[in-house]
């Protein structure tokens, strides 16, 4: 074979499925930040092998016990998990070669029994919503002799294949430029471990901590009364704790595939949801957000095409009640963000500052009309093809913005932007309206 280098290959030369779990990709938002001086980076763990963040602690875990020699190949593993772990672990159990036994509440989705079922595990079914009767069976079934239970909540194994593979990979990925990082919480392994390396890096790293908000329910993180933290979760490591409602993470999550190309369940939607909640407060930031599995984990759930998201605020019914009111001698237009479901409150907190601030200096001149004119929930207000930005008589550029509307071109009418954003309080925003009326 000349020209050609002769070599010979042993079958250990080549990798197994195994190495190919970390190594995930971290990639640059283009549309959802709008313009601004942060970089949000997504590190879309739905890249590994068996589809979620879960991989690296599941394979972890078994590793570590095998190293201690509390497994040996051929040996039973038994888990309470309704979620991603149980599909990880499955896999790692595949991989490694164990049985696998599987306990889970019986309303489960059918892709991810289906997904654990194609790996080989056993499933074990509990009554609908059982987490708890689940966790007692593995702990007795344990007690009897029948396996090993890995204990995710509980196993500095978990957190450790973050410390050792996640954080260091995110490190390097940025040169080291990562000024924050946003992690859902459910086990609390993702956001314990890259804590701890990151920190150990740089302490000025800021990590922020992502739970549903009181009432939200997001597959595979919990609002953890004090009493059922997981006990590897240890306050210190976490700077910050931000509430992410259901429909702002769904939304996002629907936005993320729509706009960005990225394809990722809810409690994804939820960080990257708190990593452009964060961009708002921030300036020159790399804010690194967990992207935990893909969207196709959630189909059978129909959120991806039940619930649209609420169209934003088309430039046709704008027009038309703009229209309808210009007779009026003092009109003035307040564009400004929607209310966010839960709070009712605007979910800018710009807008949730200047709109009380507004109505009241506008109550004070009984001849003046407010329009009030929404543009829609976060992620839409956020895609730079937005309707109302893009309208070329409108191009709205910032919210709040405050118009006093006339018959010329009507964003050249006068006009309160930037300056009601600059606005540190109500009262601020009250004396700005005033002189501007
Ligand atoms: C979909 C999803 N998001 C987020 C998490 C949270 O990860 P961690 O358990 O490391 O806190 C999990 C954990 O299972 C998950 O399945």
């Amino acid at each position: 074979m000349r020209g050609r280098k002769a070599f010979t290959t042993s079958a250990g030369d080549f990798p197994t499925i195994e190495n190919y779990v970390g190594a995930t990709p971290l990639v640059r938002l283009q549309r959802l930040p709008g313009n601004t001086t942060n970089t949000i980076l997504a590190k879309l763990e739905g890249n590994n092998p068996a589809g979620s963040v879960k991989d690296r602690p599941a394979l972890n875990m078994i590793n570590e016990a095998e190293r201690r020699g509390d497994l040996t190949p051929g040996d039973t593993l038994i888990e309470a998990t309704s979620g991603n772990t149980g599909i990880a672990l499955a896999m790692a159990a595949a991989i490694k070669g164990y049985k696998m036994k599987l306990i889970m509440p019986s309303n489960m989705s059918e892709e991810r029994r289906a997904s654990m079922a194609a790996y080989g595990a056993e499933l074990i079914s509990v009554p609908p919503g059982a987490m708890e009767i689940a966790r007692d069976m593995a702990q007795e079934m344990a007690a009897d002799g029948q396996g090993v239970v890995l204990d995710q909540f509980g196993n500095l194994d978990n957190p450790a294949a973050h410390f050792e593979g996640t954080g260091p990979e995110i490190w390097s990925q940025t040169g080291g430029q990562v000024t924050h990082f946003i992690s859902s919480m459910g086990t609390t392994g993702t956001i314990m471990g890259n804590s701890r390396y990151l920190k150990g890096q740089n302490p000025e790293i800021e990590i922020i901590g992502l739970q549903p908000s009181e009432g939200a329910s997001i597959p595979g993180i919990r609002r953890w009364p004090k009493e059922y933290l997981p006990r590897i979760f240890d306050e210190k490591r976490v700077d910050r704790v931000m509430n992410i409602g259901q429909l702002e993470a769904e939304e996002t999550m629907r936005a993320m595939a729509r706009t960005e190309g990225i394809f990722a369940g809810v409690s994804s939607g939820g960080a990257i949801a708190g990593a452009l909640r964060l961009s708002e407060e921030v300036e020159n930031a790399t804010i690194v957000a967990i992207v935990c599995d893909r969207g196709d984990r959630y189909l059978s759930t129909g959120v991806f095409s039940a619930k649209e998201s609420p169209a934003p605020t088309d430039p046709e019914g704008f027009w038309m009640a703009v229209t309808r009111l210009m007779g009026l001698p003092n009109l003035y237009v307040l564009f400004t963000s929607d209310l966010d479901p839960e709070s009712g409150r605007a979910w800018c907190p710009d807008c949730a500052r200047a709109e009380p601030a507004v109505e009241r200096a506008l109550e004070e001149h009984p001849d003046a009309t407010l329009l009030v004119c929404r543009v829609g929930p976060r992620p839409a207000w956020k895609d730079p093809q937005h309707p109302l930005r893009v309208d070329p008589n409108l191009q709205v550029s910032c919210i709040p913005t405050l118009v006093q509307w006339g018959i010329d071109t009507p964003m050249q009418n006068r006009c309160l932007g930037d300056k009601l954003e600059e606005c540190g309080s109500e009262d601020e925003v009250y004396r700005l309206v005033t002189d501007f009326m």
